[in-house]
């Protein structure tokens, strides 16, 4: 069952990478209700990021849920060094996996939370067939690969009709939104029904002293 509020997950994307044990801590000090993991392997995606022995390695600095992002090609080949890195919730591109219900069943059978995510590109039809495999929904609001872009607004259009989806199919599950989010378009993405909501750059920009008041700033525009 997803908690109806606006639940944030800190992009450690943005995060400064030569202390990021600490940064996890404190971004989980300021009221980040989970921590979003960006893994990217330079093919799937053009950067590349982190892989599991960092996350074993950051894993001890917050009991919060850890939201493993995985634009990786293939990521079936990965899903089990990732879980036991301590991933919480994983999360695989349809693009990026040819059996996506197979990989979405391997992880479940885990027992942890499996996420499907869609590049802006990829209608939410495609989503239909996979919603009884899978806890959550992530829809890209940017060509993935790099935190700090700006929000693609046509996205917003598919949370709104992915959320009429997840209703009609009596689905009470993450509806998570990726990519240039911010306290002023944050509104009109929980309008549209997504209920965890990652943020990097409007989180980390202003260094430490501020993440509990940015986090503050995105989860104040409520809606009922
Ligand atoms: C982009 C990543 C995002 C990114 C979000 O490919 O998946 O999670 O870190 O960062 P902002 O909020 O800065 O767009
Ligand atoms: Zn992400």
């Amino acid at each position: 069952m997803v908690k109806k509020k606006i639940n944030i997950a800190a992009s450690i994307l943005s995060a400064d990478f030569s202390i990021l044990g600490k940064e996890v801590k404190d971004i989980d000090k300021a009221g980040s209700d989970m921590i979003h993991i960006d893994v990217m392997d330079g093919s799937f995606v053009p950067n590349i990021t982190i892989g599991p022995s960092v996350i074993s390695n950051i894993r001890p600095f917050s009991k919060k849920p850890f939201d493993v992002h995985l634009m990786i090609n293939e990521p079936s080949k990965h899903v089990d060094e990732f879980i036991a890195a301590g991933a919480d919730i994983l999360t695989i591109h349809y693009e990026a996996d040819l059996h996506p219900i197979r990989t979405l069943d391997y992880i479940k059978s885990k027992g942890i939370k499996a996420g499907i995510a869609i590049n802006p590109a990829t209608p939410e039809v495609a989503l239909e067939s996979l919603l009884d495999y899978c806890d959550l929904i992530l829809v890209m609001l940017v060509n993935p690969g790099f935190g700090g872009q700006k929000t693609i607004l046509s996205q917003i259009k598919k949370v709104k009709s992915i959320s009429a989806m997840l209703k009609k199919h009596k689905k009470n599950i993450y509806l998570e939104v990726d990519g240039g989010v911010n306290p002023l378009n944050i509104k009109n993405l929980v309008k549209a029904g997504a209920n965890l909501i990652v943020a990097g750059n409007a989180i980390f920009k202003d260094g430490k002293d501020f993440y509990e008041k940015n986090i503050r700033a995105l989860k104040v525009p409520r809606v009922k």
